[in-house]
C-alpha cells in the first residue's frame, strides 16, 4: 500500500476518532453483512472490528472456532466455500498459520481483512498503532521507535515495521538473539541486543509479548531473568527521549514484558489510546472496502 493510501486510511480514522456518532456513520454499511471468522483467541481486535461493524449499521455475525464447525473436523477453505455461499460482503478472519487468511482471500468473492495470521500479518494494528503515535507525536517521519521483545513470534512487529519505515520512522528491533528472526536487518531496521542500547534516546517505546504459544522450544531462560533483562522498568524508561511514550498492543503480561507501573502511568503508557483508535481505524478500513 502507498504512503498516500496509508495517510487517506489515518485521516479517516482520524475523523472516527474524534467525530461523536451520526445517522450517516449508521448508513454506511447499512444492509451489509459483516462475518468476524476467528481461529485464535482475541480480545480487542475481535470486540472492536463488531463495534466497528456495528457503528457502521452493518450486521455482524461472530463466528469462533468453538462453535463452529471446525470442531467437527472442517478444513479451511471448506468452511471459507460454505460461508461464500452465504454471500457476506466482508470477512474479517485471524487465523494461527501465517499465509492462512490470504489462501482464504484467494476462495471467497468479497473482501477479506487480515486480523493477525499466524507471526506474518497484522495490518490493522499497526495502522492503528501508526495513528495512536502520530496524535501523539505530530509526525510519523523523523521519529525513533523501538520494537523489543519477541519479535519472532509477531505479526503486530512485522506489520508495524512495514508500515512505520515506510512512513519515515527509524525502527530499532530490540530482543535477545532467540526471539528475532532471521535476516531481520532485510527489513530496513537497527538491531540491538540490549535495552540499554536499543532504548537509548528513542521516542517511543513499542514492547511486545512473549508469545510463548507460537514457541515449539523454551527461548528464554526464564519469564524473572527475561523480565531483568528486557521487560520495560523505570530503568531503562530512563534511558528514552524524556518526552519518549510506551506502547503495547495487548494483551500484556505484567512483569514479563512490563513494568505495572509503566503500563498504567497515563502520563507514559499509550495502551489505553491505542485501544481507542482500533474502532476508529477498523471503521475507516471496512468503509474503504466495502461502502
Ligand atoms: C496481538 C496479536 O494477536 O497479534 N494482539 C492484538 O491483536 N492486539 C499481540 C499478541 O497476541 O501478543
Amino acid at each position: 500500500m502507498a504512503a498516500s493510501e496509508i495517510i487517506k486510511l489515518m485521516d479517516r480514522s482520524e475523523y472516527y476518532l474524534d467525530s461523536p456518532p451520526t445517522t450517516d456513520h449508521k448508513k454506511t454499511l447499512q444492509g451489509k453483512t459483516v462475518i468476524n471468522l476467528f481461529y485464535e483467541n482475541s480480545t480487542r481486535t475481535r470486540t472492536s472490528f463488531e463495534l466497528a461493524s456495528l457503528k457502521l449499521g452493518a450486521n455482524v455475525i461472530n463466528m469462533t472456532v468453538d462453535s463452529s464447525s471446525v470442531k467437527k473436523g472442517e478444513t479451511l477453505i471448506d468452511t471459507a466455500m460454505t460461508l461464500n455461499a452465504m454471500h457476506p460482503d466482508l470477512l474479517v478472519a485471524r487465523h494461527g498459520d501465517s499465509g492462512a487468511v490470504h489462501l482464504l482471500a484467494d476462495k471467497v468473492d468479497c473482501s477479506v481483512i487480515n486480523a493477525g495470521d499466524g507471526r506474518n500479518e497484522h495490518p490493522t494494528q499497526a495502522l492503528l498503532d501508526a495513528l495512536t503515535i502520530r496524535r501523539y507525536k505530530k509526525n510519523l517521519a523523523g521519529l525513533t521507535i523501538a520494537i523489543c521483545g519477541d519479535i519472532a513470534h509477531s505479526r503486530v512487529a512485522r506489520s508495524n515495521i512495514y508500515l512505520l519505515t515506510k512512513m519515515g520512522a527509524r525502527i530499532r528491533a530490540v530482543a535477545p538473539a532467540t526471539l528475532l528472526p532471521s535476516q531481520i536487518q532485510k527489513l530496513g531496521v537497527e538491531v540491538y541486543h540490549t535495552m540499554a542500547e536499543g532504548i537509548a534516546d528513542c521516542d517511543i517505546i513499542m514492547m511486545l509479548r512473549l508469545q510463548s504459544e507460537r514457541m515449539d522450544s523454551a527461548l528464554v531462560p526464564s519469564k524473572r531473568e527475561y523480565f531483568h533483562f528486557f521487560g520495560l522498568d523505570s530503568r531503562f524508561l530512563a534511558l528514552a527521549k524524556p518526552d519518549a511514550l510506551v506502547m503495547h498492543p495487548g494483551p500484556m503480561n505484567r512483569g514479563v514484558e512490563i513494568d505495572s507501573v509503566i503500563a498504567d502511568d497515563i502520563r507514559r503508557s499509550l495502551i489505553r489510546p491505542q485501544v481507542e483508535a482500533g474502532v476508529a481505524v477498523r471503521m475507516a478500513v471496512m468503509e474503504s472496502l466495502v461502502a
